[in-house]
């Protein structure tokens, strides 16, 4: 008797976190938004705050630990007297994106738009007084282009973010609040950017590592309770079409439609906190990068990654079946460096000759390498060489049945064969491009 009620007990307490990990139900919008997402590939994130005068990233008020008082003086000198969104969202399109994420607010916790829950916020406090985000917001949806928002959970300026995390602690001035009362206030913060800037492709939350513990083994349980299910809730029943995204660096949570990995490729680890490769989820992912090596401006970062880099960038990830969210961090008067400009250039004159490959592709069937990558679209396999050296093709097997197999550009047909001694396309005398040589494999 005992063992049966045991195994009853044990089997509901083994049900419960899966029928609770199964609660939501994206919306018909909303699967249609990922769908979107998923062939769009390619977006701007931009990171700008008032941190941007200072010419140091983002994280300048952590790693000067400059005390709350002195950072709070910021505001006083942010007059972006060039800002010009319409500038921007002709230049995102130029550059072949289809969508922006823009920090709203980042973890200094100042609001880059009009809040009533707070005074702190570029409209009530900077000498500038208007609210970026609205001309952006009715800017992009004059140009088509959607737009996302990046909001930060982590804060180093409200008491209320209490307990604090792990960052933030040699800024002073730090007082000790309610988590509830930070609750609400994002949450209030969030109804705003969700009612007051019409259609919103989707909100991406960062800061949630700020609060995981060290389990012996890797950071892994946050500390706090985030509310995670009343404020993924709210966002979907303001706009359903919303998608929401949260860089936590672990498998996607309930609630969520998309999943993002931060300066690695899906299941690759070379920053340290690369989500692992069994926690990727089933929905639409994205790779965030920087174009130079900060986020924020960064006057003296000259990590400037070249153009070849960034194509080869945007290619991968979308060989990993990936978005690529590529950042750029404006100067504090609103204009963004010419020489990511120029880059930016360049790749979309890259898409204009290529995005057929790119566009509305999904992850291709040939396993990614260091030397080439594969997408697909229908009945069209891409197959991307990327390492101009390579002199022969060759993989262990090719699961699908082949018509042709073309050099995209030149049409030329291609010797191949694909048997018991696997998959394997004469590319001796293909004439390389430096960037990518594509080849088409049209399946039967
Ligand atoms: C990290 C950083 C943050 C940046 C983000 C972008 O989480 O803390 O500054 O905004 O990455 O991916």
């Amino acid at each position: 008797m005992k063992t049966i009620f045991f195994k009853i007990a044990l089997f509901i307490f083994l049900l419960g976190p899966t029928l609770k990990a199964q609660k939501y139900q994206p919306s018909p919008v909303n699967l249609e938004a990922r769908t979107w997402f998923q062939d769009a590939r390619f977006g701007l994130f931009v990171h700008w705050g008032v941190y941007s005068i200072l010419g140091d990233g983002e994280w300048v008020m952590n790693n000067q630990n400059i005390s709350i008082e002195e950072y709070e003086k910021l505001p006083n000198f942010f007059n972006p007297i060039d800002y010009d969104p319409k500038e921007w969202v002709a230049m995102v399109k130029e550059a072949g994106m289809k969508y922006i994420t823009i920090t709203s607010r980042h973890h200094d916790g100042f609001s880059m738009f009009d809040s009533k829950m707070t005074d702190y916020n570029i409209v009530d406090s900077t000498p500038y007084g208007k609210d970026i985000i609205k001309a952006l917001a009715e800017e992009c949806h004059k140009q088509g282009i959607k737009l996302f928002f990046y909001y930060s959970l982590l804060d180093w300026n409200r008491d209320d973010y209490f307990p604090r995390g792990r960052t933030g602690n040699g800024i002073t001035g730090r007082g000790e609040g309610s988590w509830e009362n930070y609750i609400d206030f994002m949450k209030g913060q969030l109804k705003e950017l969700l009612t007051q800037y019409g259609e919103i492709g989707g909100i991406w939350f960062d800061g949630h590592w700020d609060q995981k513990e060290w389990d012996g083994k890797m950071f892994r349980k946050s500390k706090v309770d985030w509310h995670y299910d009343e404020i993924y809730a709210m966002i979907h029943e303001l706009q359903p079409q919303s998608l929401i995204g949260n860089n936590h660096h672990i498998g996607v949570i309930d609630g969520e439609d998309f999943q993002m990995f931060e300066k690695d490729l899906p299941g690759k680890n070379t920053t340290g906190f690369g989500t692992p490769e069994d926690q990727i989820g089933s929905v639409p992912l994205e790779v965030c990068e920087t174009i130079n090596g900060s986020w924020g401006f960064n006057l003296q970062d000259r990590k400037h990654k070249t153009q070849k880099e960034l194509i080869h960038y945007l290619i991968r990830a979308a060989g990993y079946g990936s978005n690529l969210l590529l950042n750029v961090g404006p100067m504090p008067n609103g204009k963004i460096q010419p020489k990511h400009k120029a880059s930016l250039k360049a790749m979309g004159n890259w898409l204009n000759q290529n995005g057929l490959t790119i566009y509305g592709t999904r992850r291709g069937p040939i396993p990614p390498s260091d030397d080439f990558v594969s997408t697909r679209k229908g009945k069209k396999v891409y197959l991307h060489i990327l390492n101009s050296d390579l002199k022969v093709f060759h993989i262990d097997k090719f699961p699908l049945r082949i018509k042709s197999v073309v050099d995209l550009k030149t049409k030329i047909k291609l010797n191949y064969r694909n048997d018991s001694f696997g998959f394997a396309i004469d590319i001796t005398k293909l004439p390389k491009d430096d960037i990518d040589t594509i080849i088409e494999i049209e399946l039967r």
